[in-house]
C-alpha cells in the first residue's frame, strides 16, 4: 500500500500560484528525498501535506484515504508528522517540555515515546533539563525530529535536514533516521538542499523547480545521471 499519493496538486499564496500539477507518492517504509533550487516550492509542498496550507486543486491520499479536508491536528493523529523548516521549537522551554508538547495525540504513550526518543538521541537525554534555546544547532534539529516522533508517525516529513549543521552531526542524524525507518517502519519525506546527502539517504527522489517536479527516479540512478551531476552535484 502507498502511504501517500499526491495527484495534480496545485497551491499558492493569495493569487500567486506556487505548486503546479505536483504528483508523487511514498511507499511503505520508503525514504523519499525532495530537492531543488531555493523558492521552488518544497516547503510549500510540505505545508500542504501537513494541512497548514489549503491546496487549490488536486488530490491527497494518505493510507488510502482522502485527506484534503482534514485539519492538521487530524492528520497528525493519523500519523503524519512534520519537523518544520526553522525547527519551530519553544526556545524558552526545556528539551523535555518540548518533547512532551509533541505527545498530545497519545498522552498515554508519552513516557514510552520519550524513552524511545532518548534512546535514538542520547544527546537529548543528557540535555533534557536544558532550555531548547541553549542547544547547539544539531541538538535543536534532533529535538525537532524527536518532537515529531512523539506522535508515533507513520510518515515523518523533515524540512531542511542539514541546513546550518556540521557534516559530522548530519551524518549522525541521518544514521538515526535510517534506524528509525528500520525499527519503527516509518516512511519519510526529507527535503534536503545538499543533493549528495539527499540521494545518499533516500530510496527515491523528486526534483522541484519553479513549483513543478522536473525529474524523479531511484536515488542511485539519479546519482549517476549526468544532468543531475552537472546541475546539482557540481560535477563537470
Ligand atoms: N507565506 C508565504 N506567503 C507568500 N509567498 C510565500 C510564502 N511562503 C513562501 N512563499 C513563496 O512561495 C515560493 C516557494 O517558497 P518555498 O518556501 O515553498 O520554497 P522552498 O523550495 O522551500 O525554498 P527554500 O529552499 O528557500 O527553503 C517562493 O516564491 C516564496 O517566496
Ligand atoms: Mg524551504
Amino acid at each position: 500500500m502507498r502511504v501517500l499519493e499526491v495527484s495534480d496538486l496545485e497551491a499558492g499564496y493569495g493569487d500567486v500560484q506556487v505548486l503546479r500539477s505536483v504528483s508523487m507518492h511514498v511507499n511503505e517504509e520508503e525514504v523519499v528525498a525532495i530537492f531543488g533550487s531555493n523558492g521552488s516550492g518544497k516547503s510549500t509542498f510540505l505545508k500542504v501535506l501537513i494541512g497548514t496550507l489549503k491546496p487549490w486543486g488536486g488530490t491527497l491520499k494518505y493510507m488510502d484515504h482522502h485527506i484534503e479536508d482534514l485539519p492538521p491536528e487530524e492528520r497528525v493523529r493519523r500519523g503524519m508528522a512534520l519537523a518544520a523548516e526553522g525547527r519551530k521549537l519553544f526556545l524558552g522551554m526545556t528539551v523535555e517540555e518540548n518533547l512532551l508538547l509533541g505527545a498530545w495525540t497519545n498522552r498515554e504513550r508519552s513516557k514510552e515515546n520519550l524513552e524511545k526518543v532518548y534512546t535514538y538521541f542520547p544527546d537529548l537525554y543528557r540535555k533534557r533539563k536544558d532550555l531548547a534555546g541553549d542547544l547547539s544547532g544539531g541538538q535543536q534539529q534532533m529535538l525537532s525530529i524527536g518532537r515529531a516522533l512523539m506522535s508515533n508517525p507513520k510518515l515523518l516529513m523533515i524540512d531542511e535536514l542539514s541546513l546550518g549543521l556540521a557534516p559530522a552531526v548530519v551524518t549522525k542524524i541521518a544514521d538515526v533516521l535510517l534506524r528509525i525507518r528500520e525499527e519503527e517502519g516509518v516512511s519519510m519525506i526529507v527535503v534536503e538542499q545538499e543533493v549528495s546527502l539527499a540521494l545518499d539517504i533516500s530510496d527515491r527522489a523528486y526534483v522541484f523547480d519553479l513549483g513543478e517536479i522536473v525529474d524523479e527516479g531511484r536515488s542511485e540512478d539519479l546519482l549517476r545521471r549526468d544532468s543531475i551531476r552537472k546541475t546539482y552535484l557540481s560535477v563537470l
